[in-house]
């Protein structure tokens, strides 16, 4: 009994983002001879094979991962450099590519540089904080859930820290680039522990997805 329960083997758990980088991700697995089943369900948990996806928030990934809920997972960049988890990050998947940017209302005439204290508007408290604070600039940050980009026109901030894509919601929203934070794409990143745990069932994933990166 006890050699049978052995023998069983815990399934590779993968965290994966519900949001933006879900279609790169389940086109990913697809090509690797795992295509997800109801990705875009309500299902948060879904066995595969020999593997566990489980979706979760996008700022969450990296949290499933360094607790070790999740062996490995999809995370943009943005999240890791917010989230700062201790985690590896072995890969850059090369999809969901956007920039991280600092925002203003086109006409407001804005200069951080020039400003004494800032207050930025952002899903990324922290990548906010550090940005300005690195160029010397005090920073309030107004932490947002989303749609952050009606918050200069409203008052709420002088300026917004968000991810730009296409740049359509910018534009649409009358605000403009003034400076470049970082650029970002989806990463696989592994848990610490089943990097080693589970070595060659990470290895073996890490060289088929670097295949197709
Ligand atoms: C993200 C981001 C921008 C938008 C940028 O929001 O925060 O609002 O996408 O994309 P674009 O440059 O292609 O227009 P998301 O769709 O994740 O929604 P949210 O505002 O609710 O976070």
């Amino acid at each position: 009994m006890a050699e049978a329960a052995a023998a069983t083997k815990a399934p590779l758990t993968v965290a994966l983002s519900k949001g933006k980088l879900l279609s790169g991700s389940e086109g990913l697995f697809s090509r690797l001879g795992l295509p997800i089943p109801n990705g875009g369900g309500r299902r948060l948990v879904v066995e595969q094979g020999d593997a566990r996806f489980l979706f979760v928030k996008d700022m969450d990934v990296p949290t499933y991962v360094e607790y070790g809920v999740a062996d490995c997972g999809v995370a943009g960049r943005d999240v890791l450099l917010e989230s700062e988890s201790d985690v590896y990050e072995p890969l850059d998947l090369g999809f969901g590519r956007c920039r991280l940017v600092v925002a203003r209302l086109v006409g407001s005439g804005f200069d951080y540089h020039r400003a004494s204290t800032v207050r930025v508007a952002s899903k990324y408290p922290k990548v906010a904080t550090r940005f300005f604070l690195e160029r010397g600039v005090s920073v309030e940050v107004v932490k947002l859930a989303g749609s952050v980009e009606i918050a200069p026109g409203l008052g709420l901030a002088d300026c917004i820290v968000d991810v730009v894509e296409t740049g359509r919601t910018l534009v649409e929203n009358g605000l403009e680039v003034v400076a470049e934070v970082a650029t970002s794409s989806a990463r696989f990143i592994v848990n610490r522990a089943s990097f080693h745990a589970r070595r060659a069932e990470v290895a073996d994933l890490l060289a088929r997805l670097e295949g197709l990166a």
